[in-house]
C-alpha cells in the first residue's frame, strides 16, 4: 500500500456526506486535504473534525467554491499549488441529484445539475491537470453513480450528467496512458447522506459514506503501476429488477 503521507488532496463538495467523509479518510492516511464547497462554515467545521482525529497533523485548507463556476474552480487549484506547493489527487465528489424527469419540466434544475456535476468535473480536471503532467504524476477520483449504469423512469436528467461522468473518465484514462497520471470512476448506489434524504427507500439498509470512502483510499494508495479504473459499490442485494421495483 503506498503511502499518502506528504501528498495534498482536494476534495470537492467536502462539506457534508460522502465527500466531508473522504476527506476524513484521506486525512486519516497522511494527506493534507484542500476542502471545497459552496458553505464556507460547513467546511470549517469538517476542518476542525479533521484537525482534531489526525491530532494536527497534517494541513486542511477550507475555500470557498462553486464548481459551477469556473473561475472559482481555478482560483481553487491555485490557492492549493500556493499554500500546499502540490496536488496529488483530485476527488471530483460536488454534485447534486434534483428533479430528473423530462415530463416535469424544470429546465433550471436540469441545468444546475448539467453545471455542477458535468461542468464541475471538467473544470476541476482542467485545473489541476497541468501541474500533474508536469509532475508526471497524479490522481483524478470521478465520484458518478449507480445511475449511470441504468436509469429509472424518475433519474433521466441526474442519469445523463452521471453518464457523462463515466464517459468523461473513460475518456481521460485513454488520454492519459503513459503520463504517470491515473483516473478512477467510482460509482456509489444509494448512500445515506442529504442527497437523498427524501427517497422512499426502505427494503434495505444504504450504504455509509465511510464505504465509498474506503474505495477512495484503497484506489490512492495501490501502488505506482496500478490503475484502478473503475469501482462500483451497491447496497447488499441490490439487483436490476428490485431497483426497477423500488423506482415504479
Ligand atoms: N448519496 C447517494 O446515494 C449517492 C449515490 C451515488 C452518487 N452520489 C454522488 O456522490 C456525490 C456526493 O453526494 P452526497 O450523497 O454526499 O450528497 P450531499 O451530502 O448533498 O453532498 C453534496 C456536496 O456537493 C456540494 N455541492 C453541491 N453543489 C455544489 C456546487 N455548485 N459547488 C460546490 N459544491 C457543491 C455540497 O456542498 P455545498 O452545498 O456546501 O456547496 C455538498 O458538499 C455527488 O456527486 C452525488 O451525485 C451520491
Amino acid at each position: 500500500m503506498n503511502s499518502l503521507q506528504g501528498k495534498t488532496a482536494i476534495v470537492t463538495g467536502a462539506s457534508t456526506g460522502i465527500g466531508a467523509t473522504i476527506a476524513k479518510e484521506l486525512a486519516k492516511e497522511g494527506a493534507n486535504v484542500v476542502l471545497a464547497a459552496r458553505r464556507l462554515e460547513k467546511l470549517d467545521d469538517v476542518k476542525s473534525e479533521i484537525l482534531k482525529i489526525t491530532n494536527n497533523n497534517v494541513k486542511v485548507i477550507a475555500i470557498q467554491a462553486d464548481m459551477s463556476v469556473q473561475s472559482d474552480v481555478n482560483q481553487l487549484a491555485e490557492k492549493a499549488l500556493a499554500e500546499l506547493g502540490n496536488v496529488d489527487i483530485l476527488v471530483n465528489n460536488a454534485g447534486q441529484m434534483l428533479t430528473s424527469t423530462i415530463r416535469s419540466g424544470q429546465v433550471e434544475e436540469w441545468e444546475q445539475m448539467i453545471d455542477v456535476n458535468i461542468k464541475g468535473v471538467l473544470y476541476g480536471i482542467h485545473a489541476v491537470l497541468p501541474s500533474m503532467l508536469s509532475q508526471s504524476s497524479g490522481h483524478i477520483i470521478n465520484i458518478a453513480s449507480v445511475s449511470g449504469h441504468e436509469v429509472t423512469k424518475t433519474s433521466t436528467v441526474y442519469s445523463a450528467t452521471k453518464y457523462a461522468v463515466r464517459a468523461i473518465s473513460m475518456g481521460l484514462e485513454k488520454e492519459l496512458a503513459r503520463t504517470g497520471v491515473r483516473i478512477t470512476n467510482i460509482s456509489p448506489g444509494m448512500v445515506d447522506t442529504d442527497l437523498n434524504r427524501n427517497s422512499a427507500w426502505n427494503d434495505r439498509k444504504m450504504l455509509e459514506a465511510t464505504d465509498i470512502a474506503k474505495a477512495v483510499v484503497y484506489a490512492v494508495t495501490q501502488p505506482d503501476y496500478v490503475n484502478v479504473n473503475e469501482i462500483t459499490v451497491r447496497p447488499v442485494s441490490s439487483d436490476s429488477a428490485r431497483v426497477l421495483r423500488f423506482y415504479k
